[in-house]
């Protein structure tokens, strides 16, 4: 099995090649190619990657390529992992918006539209590429934000599934504080990608006993702690937001927290500069103890599960992932991109039915959704006027002076990356 990564000369590549030497009985990969643009930072993660494979004992073919098309060649999977514009215009996306009072986040609110004009034309041309060389291949996005990037992919026809670590996060978290096995925990995941509720927790399966209720009587302290959110709140919902549902019910208060100190993307440049430097020793053979502080946990066990079940079916029959509604939330458009538990199979992820949504969140779902659509029509058509649509639509936004004032520093800090602006 060949397995390509774009954006593979990023930090965060040391955990997906430990997932995919550790779990090589469910992916056999036999050749990774890392694809980056960046030269040395590629040459850096490749060495690496070879070591780890080699401590590991797995016979699999490092190859490292800045040349996209030889790299997607005769792959079965192509996963997409980058940042245009990196830690820098992250930067920039979690700044500009407090100056408007409005949260600064790298896939919330405005800083994650500004990323979406960023990266949904940059993404497409890939795909496209991709399909010319090899159309059968599959394309994993991870690429941010990964609602908006997922229904651009499959809009012009991919063969694309969206996928993040939230849920796959809950799951072991949830095991543990349960004393049992993550494959034997089974979420009632529902939303979008960064807007989701864990509705139900059951054991062994879909049909399985829910022991949310236990979950929440016994461990709200320590789900809520992780959340940042008050447990009496958890206990009135009844169910788990995930921690990006802060930015939206604890909006103000987040912004005062922003405003007093350095941004996440400052941090984690920092970090990556120091994982850099360690990547350079030719010693080091193992995922460092620092990659942990990223926000990436699990993503390479979900990357390995979701590839092995669309390319081989030995992955779990049911993963969370991000796909067409079609139906499955009625409130919602059919070409609306989804993040619930899906079956996956070679034909792709098919939805699980989701029993009825509270209208407590369904009506933020289709108020985001909203968005995402304006989003995307501005990501592929451009224009002052669709930025603005897209930040009226925002919950997080609504008024127009604020999308105004907001419309004018998302172009003017993204200018060398927006062809229109
Ligand atoms: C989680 C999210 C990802 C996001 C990451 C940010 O893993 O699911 O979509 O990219 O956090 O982590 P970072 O370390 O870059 O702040
Ligand atoms: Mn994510």
């Amino acid at each position: 099995m060949k397995l390509t990564v774009v954006g593979g000369g990023s930090t965060y590549t040391p955990e997906l090649v430990d997932g995919f030497a550790r779990l090589r009985n469910t992916l056999p990969v036999q050749e990774l190619v890392l694809v980056d643009p960046a030269a040395e930072r590629l040459e850096l993660v490749g060495g690496l990657a070879r070591r780890i494979f080699a401590r590991q004992g797995h016979d699999g073919r490092v190859v490292t390529t800045r040349d996209l098309d030889a790299g997607v060649e005769g792959a079965d999977a192509v996963l997409l992992q980058l940042r245009v514009g990196g830690q820098a215009a992250r930067e920039q996306d979690e700044t500009w918006p407090l100056e408007c009072g409005c949260v600064g986040q790298e896939t919330t609110g405005a800083g994650g539209l500004a990323k979406a004009l960023r990266t949904v034309p940059v993404v497409l041309g890939i795909a496209e590429r991709v399909r010319r060389t090899n159309p059968k291949a599959w394309i994993i996005d991870f690429t941010n934000p990964v609602g908006i990037v997922t229904r651009a992919l499959l809009q012009e026809g991919h063969r694309a599934v969206g996928l993040c670590n939230v849920a796959i996060g809950f799951q072991r978290k949830f095991a543990a504080l349960l004393g049992v096995a993550p494959a034997d925990v089974h979420l009632d995941h529902v939303g979008l990608n960064h807007l989701t509720w864990e509705t139900g927790v059951r054991l062994g399966g879909p049909e399985g006993e829910d022991v949310l209720p236990k979950l929440l009587a016994e461990h709200a302290e320590a789900i809520a702690g992780d959340l940042r959110l008050p447990r009496a709140l958890l206990a009135r919902l009844g169910v788990v937001p995930s921690y990006y549902l802060r930015y939206y019910y604890a909006h103000d208060r987040v912004v005062r927290e922003l405003r007093g100190k350095p941004s996440r993307a400052a941090e984690v440049a920092a970090m990556e500069r120091e994982l850099l430097r360690m990547y350079g020793d030719p010693a080091l053979d193992e995922k460092p103890a620092l990659l942990a502080e990223r926000g990436g946990a699990y993503y390479s066990e979900a990357a390995v599960d979701l590839a092995a079940s669309l390319l081989s079916g030995a992955g779990s029959p049911y993963q969370v992932v991000n796909t067409y509604n079609k139906g499955t939330l009625p409130f919602l458009p059919d070409d609306a991109v989804i993040e619930v538990q899906a079956a996956v199979g070679g034909h792709g992820p098919t939805p699980l039915p989701v029993a009825g949504v509270d209208p407590l969140y369904a009506g933020l779902m289709a108020n985001v959704t909203a968005y995402e659509e304006l989003a995307l029509q501005a990501a592929l058509h451009g224009g002052r006027e669709r930025v603005f649509r897209a930040l009226l639509a925002h919950p997080l936004v609504g008024q127009y002076a604020d999308a105004d004032a907001l419309t004018d520093r998302l172009i003017a800090h993204n200018r060398e990356h927006l062809t229109w602006a």
